[in-house]
Parts: structure tokens; sequence; C-alpha cells
């Protein structure tokens, strides 16, 4: 089944199709895009090769999840465990990154996306660093898709960072500890103009979260599949959407 048969570019006339179809089409698609090297390993390829290929898949996804009525579309592109890989496979994520910044460039202002960044850049080259907050910067007033981007991200790194920004809130006498509420601890985090992911993609198989959202994740549904990343395409995507539309969300309650 092809969802976004028709390719309707006008958002209206594709939450109309939607509509039409009784399809809930998620309003925040969050990625662990998993698999690039052993896709790589397959093909008697360097795990670099995964990456480059993984990359061009997040590229073609944007238009794919933009035209299915899609609002906020988040990927994990590198963990604060990334890291422990080897330089080399290092270096070439970190090339991946520079080449992405200055092509993301155009690509969002050709579509209207606005781009942003979760995780903590201050470990990266000043040059990326330059170039996210640019990218930010010059996409920020676009009103179509948010494309969320987690670099050098940890679920535990989000929340301590944020804990000690609202530690030294306290001490400086501009919040009181009785004041604290979940809406309050939501807006220290990275994602705080970001409403929590509806569905959550696990490419690959594994069974984890893999300290990705740790706080967002809690009411979202998830799904995962053996597919490779560098081999997802529309047609998984649908399959996963389609997933989506027969869970119950309860958020705890009873229906
Ligand atoms: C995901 O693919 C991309 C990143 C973590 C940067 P992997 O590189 O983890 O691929 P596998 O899991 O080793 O196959
Ligand atoms: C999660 O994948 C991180 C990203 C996709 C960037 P990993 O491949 O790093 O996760 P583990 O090691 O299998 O848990
Ligand atoms: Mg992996």
């Amino acid at each position: 089944m092809n969802i976004a048969a028709g390719k309707c570019r006008n958002e209206a006339d594709m939450d109309t199709l939607n509509e039409a179809l009784g399809l809930k089409i998620p309003q925040h698609v969050a990625v662990i895009l998993d698999g690039n090297g052993r896709w790589a390993k397959q093909r008697h390829m360097p795990r670099t090769y995964g990456h480059k290929v993984g990359s061009k898949v997040v590229e073609d996804m944007l238009t794919v999840v933009d035209d299915l009525g899609v609002k906020y579309f988040t990927v994990y592109a590198f963990s604060t465990e990334n890291w422990k890989r080897s330089s080399d496979e290092v270096g070439a994520l970190m090339q991946l990154f520079r080449f992405y910044m200055v092509r993301l460039l155009k690509i969002a202002s050709a579509n209207n996306v606005r781009v942003k960044m979760i995780g903590d850049r201050t470990r990266f080259d000043q040059d990326i660093i330059d170039g996210i907050n640019r990218l930010e910067r010059e996409t920020k007033d676009n009103t179509g898709l948010t494309f969320v981007i987690a670099v050098n991200y940890g679920g535990r790194d989000e929340l301590t960072r944020a804990v000690r920004k609202l530690a030294a809130d306290c001490c400086a006498g501009k919040l009181e500890p009785s004041a604290i509420t979940e809406q309050v601890v939501n807006s220290y985090l990275d994602t705080a103009d970001i409403p929590d992911p509806d569905l959550l993609i696990r490419t690959s198989g594994e069974l984890r979260l893999s300290n990705y959202l740790l706080w967002q994740l809690a009411y979202t549904e998830l799904y995962v599949t053996d597919c490779l990343w560098p081999d997802f395409n529309q047609e998984e995507l649908e399959k996963a959407i389609l997933s989506y539309n027969r869970r119950d969300r309860r958020f705890g309650g009873v229906k």
C-alpha cells in the first residue's frame, strides 16, 4: 500500500486524504537509525560506507515524512557513547556531518524545513559547532517539517545538563524547588519546544533504547524492524505507520 499515493505537496490536501483513509499520521516520528555497519559488512565494504549510504537515506526520508504529513522527524545520528568507536570511524562520521551541514542548509531552505540539533555540541570541533549554529539560525523561521538531529546526544547526558542548569537557577534564586513541575523539567531539556514522539522506529532489530530520548519516550509507541537502516525506505515507513494505526494508546487510562 502506498499511503502517500497521489503525492500531494499541499498539506491541507494531504490531511484530507489521510482523514478519508481513516489514517492517523503520527505528529512526531523519532528514529534510531541502526545497522549501517552490518549493512556494509554484508557487502564486504568498510563500516564508513554504510554511514555514507545511511546518510543519503536520512536525506531521502525527509521528503517522505513531509509528504505523509509528519510534523517532527528526529533522528539519532551520533550518541554520547559512539566516541568509543575507532578514530577512523568517528573521523568519517565527523566528515559526513561537515558535508551534510552545508547540504542541509540548501535542502532545508528550499523545502521550508526547520533544522534543530539536540545533544551536547560543545564537544565538536569549532567549525562543526559554527555549522550547527548557522543551520539552526538560518532555518529557524521555516514553518514546515521540523527536522531534529541528535548528535553527541545521550538521554542521561541531556537530563544531567538540565539538572545542572536547574540547580544553578535555584541557587541563584530564580526558581523555588517547590515550583519544579514536570513542565518545568521539560523546559530545561534540549527538546523544550518539541512535542514528545508519537512513534519510535528502531531499525536492525535491537530491542533497546541505547540512551535515546529517555524522558520524551515515556508514552511513545515502539516499532522495531529487522530492516537495516541503509535499506529503509518509504515502504518500510508505511509499515511502521500502519502498525502505529493498530495501537490503542491509553496513556495509563482505561478505554
Ligand atoms: C548506526 O549504525 C549509525 C551510528 C550509530 C552512527 P551502526 O554504525 O551502529 O551500525 P551497526 O549497528 O554496527 O550495524
Ligand atoms: C544507537 O545505535 C546510536 C545511534 C543510532 C546514533 P548504537 O549502534 O550505538 O547502539 P548499541 O551500541 O547497539 O546499543
Ligand atoms: Mg549499531
